[in-house]
């Protein structure tokens, strides 16, 4: 018996993996290997899976990480293409440990399959998350075209002024994702001035944005990660709309923007 396959609660998070990473194909946010995943799957962790030996010596981490002692993850592996996680999410990603040191894993289940160069920043965010006692389960990367050409404009790159600008071009916006983007300078992917970079802005921020490269959003659900990500890109592609058809797009007033938060109890 496979002790992966049958287990029902682990199966579900794949399988929304699965959901996800097709959508991402789908929408055009990741071209060959763009963008990668890794959920913490801890709690669907059974004692039968937990006596699995590693497929592979232990792989030191660049960091120490706490608070993720012990911790497994579904971690997309590198070089890895999206629609192909989609179908076969074992082939293209693997579960790994992290050690009970929080300073190397091993890879238990299904094969080898070395996770994405992404790795040191997002268990950065996982593991800074748990610290000030907020767990995140999901962090999803992902390249979106629109959000990624705004970031190419300084005037998107001003503090607040890409959440300004997005929120005010559909409601749903600010309602969906009250606080707003942060914004990361450009650093070279995979590195850990990136991480560094990426957690400092996690204080004021669920999704953030790597100039000229992509976008990261933090939470419970991977579903609701895209989501986020999705209605981001949505005001995006108004605005941009509107710039192709030769106008400069009005925006939401600011009254108009403020009146949602007591509808929609938004944090401000
Ligand atoms: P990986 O294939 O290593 O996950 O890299 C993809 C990516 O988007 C890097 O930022
Ligand atoms: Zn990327």
């Amino acid at each position: 018996m496979n002790i992966i396959r049958t287990n029902v609660a682990l199966m579900h998070e794949i399988d929304k993996i699965s959901e996800v990473a097709g959508y991402l194909w789908e929408k055009g946010w990741a071209e060959r290997n763009g963008g990668n995943i890794s959920v913490n799957v801890t709690e669907c962790i059974t004692n039968e899976i937990k006596s699995l030996p590693s497929l592979v010596p232990a792989i030191p981490l660049p960091l120490q990480f706490d608070y993720l002692r012990g911790n497994y993850f579904y971690v997309t592996g590198t070089g890895k293409r999206m629609r192909y996680v989609a179908k076969a999410p074992f082939e293209h990603g693997s579960i790994i440990r992290i050690n009970d040191e929080g300073n190397a894993y091993g890879i238990v289940a299904e094969n080898p399959v070395m996770p994405t160069s992404e790795l040191p920043s997002h268990l950065s965010m996982h593991n800074y998350m748990r610290e000030i006692g907020k767990g995140i389960q999901v962090v999803l990367h992902t390249h979106p075209t629109d959000l990624i050409a705004l970031s190419h404009s300084k005037k998107f790159l001003e503090e607040g002024a890409m959440a300004r600008i997005l929120w005010s071009m559909i409601p749903e916006s600010r309602i969906v994702v009250p606080r707003g983007i942060g914004i990361i300078p450009y650093e070279i992917p995979g590195t850990l001035e990136l991480a560094a970079a990426t957690i400092r802005q996690l204080d004021k921020h669920d999704v953030v944005l790597w100039e000229k490269h992509g976008v990261l959003c933090v939470g419970d659900d991977i579903v609701e990660t895209f989501d986020a990500i999705d209605t981001l890109s949505k005001s995006a592609q108004i605005y941009l709309t509107a710039r192709q058809a030769g106008f400069d797009p009005q925006g939401m007033t600011d009254e108009q923007l403020d009146a949602l938060v007591p509808v929609f109890n938004l944090p401000v």
